[in-house]
């Protein structure tokens, strides 16, 4: 994991294991079945860095030899939250990898006038004393970004309490997320060049939720 000089909380899992993966997802002919695995995979990868600093506590259990004090993670379970549709396959992998997690989820569309997203569902676990990690596979323009924690924060969960996941990020949404929510520490795979003039990343990989469910 390494930090970036121009975005303070940005936070590149550069695990070769991740980085092979998303090229294997960027190139375009990935079937939608491979594209959903790999995605999978990855999320459980990135889980597994991204709860690196949780806290331990102690629970006493009786193993068959003796009694002891064994490490537990501190505290209430984690809450998954992705947004809406791409973020559901990011949410399967890290569900496998901590699968008592609780999963909230927020929907969002974008507004056709203002441009701007507009929720349409949002469910969530009990905030108090809860980690949240938010996840969607692409960080493009970071509007949907600040609006999904401004929800989350509506509903009681403090910026402290938040990490948010991406798979890809271009440099305009990473500006304008931390510019909203300086203290939320973004954690991604690759931090790509810029953003089109319709909004996708670039190399990137295309739309994420029509490749991850196969729709156009
Ligand atoms: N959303 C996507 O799915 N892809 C992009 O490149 C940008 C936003």
């Amino acid at each position: 994991m390494r930090t970036h000089p121009d975005y303070p909380n940005l936070f590149i899992l550069d695990h070769p294991l991740i980085q092979h993966k998303l090229s294997h997802m960027r190139d375009k002919s990935r079937s939608t079945m491979g594209f959903r695995q790999l995605l999978r995979e990855i999320a459980l990868l990135m889980g597994y860095e991204i709860t690196r600093d949780l806290k331990l506590t102690t629970e006493r259990i009786e193993t068959p030899l003796t009694v002891m004090d064994a490490p537990v993670i501190e505290g209430k379970k984690l809450a998954i939250v992705p947004i809406l549709r791409a973020g559901l396959v990011m949410a399967e992998g890290l569900l496998e990898l901590v699968p008592a997690a609780r999963e909230g989820h927020i929907g969002l569309y974008r507004d056709h006038e203002t441009k701007r997203p507009v929720e349409y569902l949002v469910k969530l676990p009990d905030p108090a004393g809860r980690i949240f990690i938010l996840v969607d596979p692409m960080l493009a323009t970071g509007y949907s970004a600040v609006h999904a924690v401004d929800v989350l924060n509506r509903h009681g969960v403090l910026d402290a309490q938040i990490r948010f996941m991406a798979l890809v990020s271009a440099p305009e949404g990473v500006k304008v997320f931390h510019d909203a929510h300086p203290s939320v520490p973004v954690f991604t795979a690759a931090l790509d060049s810029h953003l089109n003039e319709n909004a996708y990343i670039v190399p990137g990989l295309g739309d994420a939720g029509d490749r991850l469910f196969g729709t156009k």
